[in-house]
């Protein structure tokens, strides 16, 4: 593709609060947030329903202004900033949506053109642009195609191909897989990982799935009521999440602790559960092998070992049976190097 920008946008929000006046109800939906995204890289916002992301997003592309706070675009802080800048602004932004928000009279060729005409870019060269952008989106005999004639995650390669037309150094995404099934989801995110990396666009991702910021993202924020409460790499937060509410989404993403069924069918048959921390120094290994030597029987009945960013960490299950001594022992030997939690009624 032509004139790619070299570097993406760096998004910085200071102290950034959103409260909006209803009648006589005020929603507080963003609380303080400080979040920077740096240029060409992959955020990830996940939080429930009401948590404040699409405010969030909402915000960056100007859409609504923010109560309090500055929100640095690069250098430029666009809080309180004239709607006539902001429709400029908006130009170098890209958006992709839940439900595609395709125009259905337009073919495919005809919603990735029309920012193209918008931005009064001359005939000849729209048609060049639309051709080059189907192709890098892999729908380059689909052009013809209008959105009803298209599956769910053709019509969001055309969102994608038309939040790119205008070569923009920001792409927004929110929930832009949600309506999608597991293996679509992958191909569109593999698809804006490309554009990522080719471009070196910066990516917003708003979800509410930890899968999708663990198979897209740099960098995450979890949202809580308004305000983020843990932020960092996708490494830090899946292998030590610190808030209940990252707990919650790593432990849905990574499914490596019982959940309460499986304890409870574990805890139906003999012997002590413990769940241990799984770190690159554990010391598991040295320590089992003493219990061994004391006749302790070791077996491992759930667990899973991740990779991310060139670390792997996981959590294992293991059933022991022997005397409780030996086993009080392990216990507190591996708590001096990780974490071990006993698994019981
Ligand atoms: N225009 C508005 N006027 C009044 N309240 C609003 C407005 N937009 C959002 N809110 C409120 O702000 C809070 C955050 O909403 P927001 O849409 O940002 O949440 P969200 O995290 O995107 O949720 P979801 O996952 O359901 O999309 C909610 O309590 C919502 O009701
Ligand atoms: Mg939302």
């Amino acid at each position: 593709m032509t004139k790619s920008p070299t570097t993406g946008t760096r998004v910085e929000f200071r102290h950034v609060s959103k409260v909006f006046e209803h009648k006589k109800t005020t929603t507080q939906a963003l609380d303080d947030v400080n979040l920077t995204v740096e240029p060409g890289e992959i955020m990830g916002i996940i939080g429930y329903s009401g948590a404040g992301k699409s405010t969030l997003v909402r915000l960056i592309n100007g859409l609504d202004t923010p109560t309090e706070g500055e929100l640095l675009l690069d250098e430029t802080n666009i809080a309180g900033m004239s709607e006539k800048k902001l429709r400029s602004l908006r130009r170098s932004i890209g958006m992709i949506f839940q439900q595609f928000n395709l125009f259905n009279s337009r073919t495919a060729a005809g919603n990735i053109e029309y920012p193209l005409q918008l931005a009064g870019v001359a005939k000849a060269e729209r048609k060049r642009r639309v051709q080059e952008l189907l192709e890098f989106v892999g729908l380059g005999d689909k052009g013809s195609n209008y959105p009803e004639q298209l599956s769910g995650g053709q019509k969001q390669r055309v969102g994608i191909a038309r939040a790119l037309a205008t070569n923009p150094r920001l792409l927004l995404a929110d929930e832009a897989t949600s309506a999608l099934d597991p293996q679509t989801t992958h191909e569109v995110l593999e698809l804006l990982r490309q554009v990522n990396q080719k471009f070196g666009i910066t990516i917003v991702v708003i979800t509410h799935e930890m899968e999708v910021v663990r198979s897209i993202a740099d960098k995450v924020a979890v949202m809580e009521e308004g305000r983020v409460v843990e932020q960092g790499s996708i490494y830090e937060v899946f292998s030590n999440p610190q808030t209940p509410v990252a707990q919650r989404f790593v432990s849905t993403s990574l499914r490596n602790t019982p959940d309460h069924v499986e304890a409870d069918d574990l805890l139906a048959h003999e012997g002590r559960l413990f769940t241990i921390n799984l770190t690159e120094n554990s010391g598991f290994f040295g320590a089992a092998a003493q219990l061994r030597e004391r006749g302790v029987s070791i077996s491992i009945v759930h667990g899973g070992v991740t990779t991310l960013q060139q670390h792997s960490f996981g959590k294992m299950t293991v059933r022991l049976n022997g005397s409780d001594e030996a086993i009080e022992e392990f216990y507190h030997t591996m708590s001096q190097t990780t974490d071990i939690q006993e698994i019981k009624r």
